[in-house]
C-alpha cells in the first residue's frame, strides 16, 4: 500500500460514491444518499455496510472483490490485474487513487 498525505475523509468518500462519474456505486447499490434519486437495485443496499464488514473487509471489496467472489460483477477499484474490456486511458491504472479508496472507505464506516 501507499503512503498517504492524509487519512480517508468520509465526506469525500460520500461525494465518490454519489457521483455519477467517479464512484458509480449508485448504479448496482443503493445508498442513504436521499438527493441521489436513481439508484440501483443489482446489489445490496450499502445503509449498514459499516456494520457488517470491517474496514479492512470494504478496503478488500473494494479493491478486488473477485478474492471474495470470483463471479462479482461488481469493477475492482484498485486493481491492474485481469481488466478487461478497459479503455487505452485506463490499462495499468486503478479506477481509484490510494487516497480515494480510503475515502470510499472511511465513508462505507459510518454507515451503521
Ligand atoms: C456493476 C455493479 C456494481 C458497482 C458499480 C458497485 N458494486 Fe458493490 N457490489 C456489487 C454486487 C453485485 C455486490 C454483492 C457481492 C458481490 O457480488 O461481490 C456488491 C457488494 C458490495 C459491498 C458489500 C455489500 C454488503 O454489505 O454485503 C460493498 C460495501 C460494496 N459493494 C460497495 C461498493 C461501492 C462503495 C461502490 C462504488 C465505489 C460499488 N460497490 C460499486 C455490485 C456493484
Amino acid at each position: 500500500m501507499h503512503a498517504h498525505a492524509e487519512p480517508g475523509d468520509p465526506a469525500r468518500g460520500r461525494a465518490i460514491v454519489a457521483s455519477r462519474q467517479q464512484g458509480l456505486c449508485l448504479l448496482c447499490h443503493s445508498a442513504p444518499i436521499p438527493e441521489e434519486r436513481f439508484q440501483g437495485t443489482l446489489a445490496p443496499d450499502l445503509a449498514g455496510a459499516g456494520s457488517r464488514w470491517t474496514a479492512a473487509q470494504l478496503r478488500a471489496k473494494l479493491a478486488d472483490g473477485r478474492r471474495d467472489n470470483p463471479a462479482s460483477i461488481m469493477p475492482a477499484y484498485y486493481s491492474t490485474e485481469g481488466l478487461q474490456q478497459v479503455g487505452e486511458t485506463w490499462r495499468g491504472r486503478t479506477i481509484f487513487t490510494a487516497q480515494q479508496l480510503d475515502d470510499v472507505v472511511a465513508y462505507l464506516e459510518t454507515l451503521k
